[in-house]
Protein backbone atom coordinates (compact mmCIF):
# COMPACT_ATOMS: atom_id res chain seq x y z
CA UNK A 1 0.00 0.00 0.00
CA UNK A 2 1.37 3.63 -1.02
CA UNK A 3 1.78 5.81 2.18
CA UNK A 4 -1.01 8.60 1.96
CA UNK A 5 0.93 11.88 1.27
CA UNK A 6 0.95 14.35 3.90
CA UNK A 7 -1.59 17.79 3.11
CA UNK A 8 0.47 20.60 1.67
CA UNK A 9 3.49 19.16 0.33
CA UNK A 10 4.27 20.57 -3.48
CA UNK A 11 4.57 17.72 -6.61
CA UNK A 12 8.35 17.91 -6.02
CA UNK A 13 8.28 16.80 -2.39
CA UNK A 14 5.35 14.22 -2.59
CA UNK A 15 7.43 12.51 -5.53
CA UNK A 16 10.08 12.24 -2.70
CA UNK A 17 7.98 11.49 -0.12
CA UNK A 18 6.39 8.42 -1.58
CA UNK A 19 9.42 6.78 -1.77
CA UNK A 20 10.29 7.09 1.85
CA UNK A 21 9.28 4.67 4.93
CA UNK A 22 6.86 6.74 6.95
CA UNK A 23 7.89 4.27 10.02
CA UNK A 24 11.23 5.09 10.04
CA UNK A 25 11.29 9.35 9.67
CA UNK A 26 14.15 10.80 11.67
CA UNK A 27 12.57 11.81 14.97
CA UNK A 28 15.07 14.42 15.17
CA UNK A 29 16.84 16.70 12.31
CA UNK A 30 19.33 19.14 12.96
CA UNK A 31 20.65 21.75 10.68
CA UNK A 32 23.68 23.93 10.26
CA UNK A 33 22.62 26.23 7.96
CA UNK A 34 25.69 27.58 6.09
CA UNK A 35 26.40 29.80 2.76
CA UNK A 36 24.31 32.82 3.14
CA UNK A 37 27.67 35.18 2.66
CA UNK A 38 28.47 32.81 -0.69
CA UNK A 39 24.99 32.65 -2.28
CA UNK A 40 24.79 36.79 -1.93
CA UNK A 41 28.52 36.91 -3.13
CA UNK A 42 27.46 35.05 -5.86
CA UNK A 43 25.20 37.45 -6.91
CA UNK A 44 27.53 40.85 -6.26
CA UNK A 45 25.16 41.30 -3.16
CA UNK A 46 26.14 42.37 0.43
CA UNK A 47 26.35 39.81 3.06
CA UNK A 48 23.06 40.20 4.87
CA UNK A 49 21.17 39.65 1.49
CA UNK A 50 21.38 36.59 2.15
CA UNK A 51 20.58 36.15 5.86
CA UNK A 52 17.46 37.70 4.21
CA UNK A 53 17.07 35.18 1.86
CA UNK A 54 18.27 32.76 4.36
CA UNK A 55 14.41 33.48 5.93
CA UNK A 56 12.58 32.11 2.60
CA UNK A 57 14.53 28.39 3.12
CA UNK A 58 13.74 28.43 7.12
CA UNK A 59 10.17 29.06 6.54
CA UNK A 60 10.19 26.21 3.78
CA UNK A 61 11.99 23.80 5.83
CA UNK A 62 9.83 24.26 9.15
CA UNK A 63 6.80 23.55 7.14
CA UNK A 64 7.81 20.58 5.69
CA UNK A 65 9.15 19.29 8.75
CA UNK A 66 5.81 20.08 10.33
CA UNK A 67 3.39 18.69 7.81
CA UNK A 68 5.58 15.32 7.38
CA UNK A 69 5.29 15.06 11.00
CA UNK A 70 8.72 15.41 12.30
CA UNK A 71 9.29 15.60 16.01
CA UNK A 72 12.10 17.81 16.69
CA UNK A 73 13.54 20.16 14.26
CA UNK A 74 16.61 22.03 15.69
CA UNK A 75 18.36 25.04 13.55
CA UNK A 76 21.85 26.52 14.05
CA UNK A 77 20.53 29.98 13.44
CA UNK A 78 23.36 31.91 15.05
CA UNK A 79 26.73 30.44 17.21
CA UNK A 80 28.75 32.33 19.98
CA UNK A 81 31.32 32.41 17.09
CA UNK A 82 29.49 34.35 15.07
CA UNK A 83 28.18 36.95 17.93
CA UNK A 84 32.06 37.32 18.44
CA UNK A 85 33.74 37.22 15.36
CA UNK A 86 31.10 38.92 13.05
CA UNK A 87 31.02 42.55 12.09
CA UNK A 88 28.62 45.10 14.68
CA UNK A 89 26.54 45.91 11.92
CA UNK A 90 25.76 42.18 10.72
CA UNK A 91 25.34 40.82 13.82
CA UNK A 92 22.69 43.63 14.39
CA UNK A 93 21.03 42.92 11.17
CA UNK A 94 20.50 39.15 12.17
CA UNK A 95 18.86 40.02 15.48
CA UNK A 96 16.53 42.86 14.12
CA UNK A 97 16.21 39.86 10.94
CA UNK A 98 15.41 37.72 14.10
CA UNK A 99 12.56 39.47 16.11
CA UNK A 100 11.10 40.46 12.50
CA UNK A 101 10.80 36.88 11.44
CA UNK A 102 9.38 35.38 15.12
CA UNK A 103 6.59 38.33 14.70
CA UNK A 104 6.01 37.62 11.23
CA UNK A 105 5.87 33.73 11.35
CA UNK A 106 4.31 33.19 14.71
CA UNK A 107 0.67 33.25 12.63
CA UNK A 108 2.12 30.13 10.58
CA UNK A 109 3.49 28.11 13.35
CA UNK A 110 0.72 28.19 15.38
CA UNK A 111 -1.25 27.14 11.82
CA UNK A 112 1.39 24.02 11.59
CA UNK A 113 0.62 23.44 15.36
CA UNK A 114 5.01 24.11 15.62
CA UNK A 115 6.55 24.71 18.94
CA UNK A 116 9.24 26.81 19.46
CA UNK A 117 12.39 26.58 21.71
CA UNK A 118 15.42 27.93 21.97
CA UNK A 119 19.13 26.53 23.05
CA UNK A 120 22.00 29.13 23.95
CA UNK A 121 22.86 31.67 26.24
CA UNK A 122 20.16 33.88 25.67
CA UNK A 123 20.75 36.20 28.51
CA UNK A 124 23.71 37.41 26.33
CA UNK A 125 21.52 38.71 23.47
CA UNK A 126 19.96 42.29 23.41
CA UNK A 127 16.88 42.74 26.04
CA UNK A 128 14.28 43.55 22.83
CA UNK A 129 15.43 39.93 21.18
CA UNK A 130 14.75 38.14 24.69
CA UNK A 131 11.34 39.46 24.71
CA UNK A 132 10.68 38.99 21.64
CA UNK A 133 11.91 35.30 22.02
CA UNK A 134 10.10 34.79 25.43
CA UNK A 135 6.96 36.27 23.55
CA UNK A 136 6.59 33.92 20.72
CA UNK A 137 7.75 30.70 22.54
CA UNK A 138 4.86 31.41 25.14
CA UNK A 139 2.40 32.22 21.92
CA UNK A 140 3.39 28.77 20.36
CA UNK A 141 3.76 27.02 24.08
CA UNK A 142 0.39 24.79 23.89
CA UNK A 143 1.31 23.48 20.48
CA UNK A 144 1.37 20.07 20.46
CA UNK A 145 3.32 19.03 16.79
CA UNK A 146 7.09 19.64 15.09
CA UNK A 147 8.93 20.89 18.32
CA UNK A 148 11.10 23.91 16.45
CA UNK A 149 14.43 24.59 17.94
CA UNK A 150 16.66 27.62 17.35
CA UNK A 151 20.25 27.86 18.46
CA UNK A 152 21.15 31.43 19.27
CA UNK A 153 24.42 32.70 21.15
CA UNK A 154 24.81 28.75 21.08
CA UNK A 155 28.28 26.76 21.06
CA UNK A 156 28.52 23.10 22.09
CA UNK A 157 31.29 23.34 24.55
CA UNK A 158 29.86 26.13 26.29
CA UNK A 159 26.30 23.87 26.40
CA UNK A 160 28.75 21.69 28.43
CA UNK A 161 30.37 23.77 30.50
CA UNK A 162 26.70 25.42 31.36
CA UNK A 163 25.91 21.22 32.22
CA UNK A 164 28.82 20.91 34.34
CA UNK A 165 28.35 23.69 36.36
CA UNK A 166 24.54 23.04 36.92
CA UNK A 167 25.06 19.24 37.90
CA UNK A 168 27.59 20.93 40.40
CA UNK A 169 25.05 23.33 41.58
CA UNK A 170 22.19 20.98 41.59
CA UNK A 171 24.70 18.66 44.43
CA UNK A 172 25.49 21.31 45.80
CA UNK A 173 21.77 22.41 46.95
CA UNK A 174 20.86 18.66 47.45
CA UNK A 175 23.26 17.78 50.35
CA UNK A 176 26.63 18.23 48.93
CA UNK A 177 29.40 17.99 46.14
CA UNK A 178 29.10 14.29 47.62
CA UNK A 179 25.61 13.52 46.42
CA UNK A 180 27.33 14.69 42.44
CA UNK A 181 26.20 12.01 40.07
CA UNK A 182 28.48 12.15 36.95
CA UNK A 183 27.25 9.59 34.16
CA UNK A 184 26.04 9.97 31.26
CA UNK A 185 22.09 10.45 31.70
CA UNK A 186 22.96 12.56 34.28
CA UNK A 187 24.80 15.02 31.66
CA UNK A 188 22.13 14.93 29.36
CA UNK A 189 19.42 15.39 32.13
CA UNK A 190 21.71 19.25 32.40
CA UNK A 191 22.24 19.87 28.77
CA UNK A 192 20.09 22.38 26.83
CA UNK A 193 18.58 19.81 25.01
CA UNK A 194 17.44 17.52 27.79
CA UNK A 195 13.46 17.70 26.70
CA UNK A 196 14.19 16.42 23.13
CA UNK A 197 15.68 13.31 21.88
CA UNK A 198 19.32 13.38 20.56
CA UNK A 199 19.48 14.01 16.39
CA UNK A 200 19.07 11.00 14.08
CA UNK A 201 20.29 13.16 11.40
CA UNK A 202 22.70 16.28 10.77
CA UNK A 203 21.91 18.31 7.47
CA UNK A 204 24.88 21.07 6.72
CA UNK A 205 24.48 23.36 3.64
CA UNK A 206 27.04 24.90 1.61
CA UNK A 207 29.60 21.75 1.25
CA UNK A 208 31.47 22.14 4.21
CA UNK A 209 32.19 18.91 6.18
CA UNK A 210 32.46 20.49 10.07
CA UNK A 211 29.99 20.31 12.84
CA UNK A 212 31.49 23.70 13.90
CA UNK A 213 30.67 23.65 17.81
CA UNK A 214 26.84 22.22 17.05
CA UNK A 215 25.44 19.84 19.61
CA UNK A 216 28.93 17.84 19.98
CA UNK A 217 27.02 15.77 22.42
CA UNK A 218 23.82 14.92 20.87
CA UNK A 219 25.57 14.06 18.26
CA UNK A 220 27.47 10.96 18.84
CA UNK A 221 25.29 8.75 16.44
CA UNK A 222 23.78 10.80 14.26
CA UNK A 223 24.19 10.24 10.40
CA UNK A 224 25.53 13.39 8.85
CA UNK A 225 24.58 14.54 5.44
CA UNK A 226 26.28 17.51 3.82
CA UNK A 227 24.35 19.25 0.50
CA UNK A 228 26.50 21.52 -1.35
CA UNK A 229 23.00 23.49 -1.69
CA UNK A 230 23.68 27.08 -0.41
CA UNK A 231 21.35 27.43 2.28
CA UNK A 232 19.05 30.50 1.09
CA UNK A 233 18.74 28.06 -1.76
CA UNK A 234 17.47 25.57 0.42
CA UNK A 235 13.93 24.12 0.39
CA UNK A 236 11.66 21.71 1.82
CA UNK A 237 12.40 19.21 -0.77
CA UNK A 238 15.63 19.19 -0.22
CA UNK A 239 14.87 18.33 3.79
CA UNK A 240 13.10 15.13 1.68
CA UNK A 241 15.82 14.32 -0.10
CA UNK A 242 18.16 14.12 3.21
CA UNK A 243 15.38 12.20 4.93
CA UNK A 244 15.67 9.31 2.09
CA UNK A 245 19.89 9.79 1.86
CA UNK A 246 19.01 8.93 6.09
CA UNK A 247 17.03 5.98 5.26
CA UNK A 248 19.42 4.14 2.91
CA UNK A 249 22.16 4.18 5.97
CA UNK A 250 22.17 1.15 8.37
CA UNK A 251 22.41 2.62 11.92
CA UNK A 252 24.56 0.13 13.67
CA UNK A 253 25.66 2.69 17.19
CA UNK A 254 29.14 0.66 17.53
CA UNK A 255 27.49 -2.57 16.90
CA UNK A 256 27.41 -5.06 14.07
CA UNK A 257 25.44 -5.35 11.23
CA UNK A 258 22.80 -7.73 10.84
CA UNK A 259 24.53 -10.57 8.80
CA UNK A 260 28.07 -10.18 10.48
CA UNK A 261 26.25 -10.45 13.58
CA UNK A 262 24.60 -14.12 12.11
CA UNK A 263 27.39 -14.78 10.41
CA UNK A 264 29.38 -18.35 11.45
CA UNK A 265 32.76 -17.55 13.70
CA UNK A 266 36.00 -18.22 11.22
CA UNK A 267 38.86 -20.23 12.81
CA UNK A 268 42.07 -18.61 11.57
C1 LIG B 1 25.67 31.06 7.88
O1 LIG B 1 26.01 31.65 6.66
C2 LIG B 1 24.43 31.58 8.39
C3 LIG B 1 24.30 32.33 9.52
C4 LIG B 1 25.42 32.72 10.37
C5 LIG B 1 23.03 32.89 9.96
C6 LIG B 1 21.82 32.05 9.74
C7 LIG B 1 20.68 32.96 9.61
C8 LIG B 1 19.67 32.79 8.80
C9 LIG B 1 19.46 31.64 7.95
C10 LIG B 1 18.68 33.88 8.72
C11 LIG B 1 17.41 33.72 9.36
C12 LIG B 1 17.29 32.79 10.50
C13 LIG B 1 16.25 32.80 11.33
C14 LIG B 1 16.10 31.77 12.35
C15 LIG B 1 15.23 33.82 11.22
P1 LIG B 1 27.39 32.41 6.52
O2 LIG B 1 27.13 33.85 6.68
O3 LIG B 1 28.39 31.84 7.46
O4 LIG B 1 27.74 32.05 5.04
P2 LIG B 1 29.19 31.91 4.37
O5 LIG B 1 29.86 30.75 5.06
O6 LIG B 1 28.86 31.63 2.94
O7 LIG B 1 29.90 33.20 4.58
Amino acid sequence: MQAKIPAGLDRKESEIYRKLDPARLPRHIAIIMDGNGRWAKRRHLPRVAGHRAGVAAVRSTVETAARIGIHALTLYAFSEENWKKRPKSEVDFLMRLLSRYLKAELPTLNQNNIRLEYIGRQHELPEAVQDRMDWARESTARNTGTVLTLALNYSARSELVDAFRSMVNAASQNGGLEHLRIDEDTVGEHLYTRDLPDPDLVVRTSGEMRLSNFLLWQLAYAEIWVTSTLWPDFRGVHLLEGIAEYQKRERRYGGLNHSDLHAQPTNF
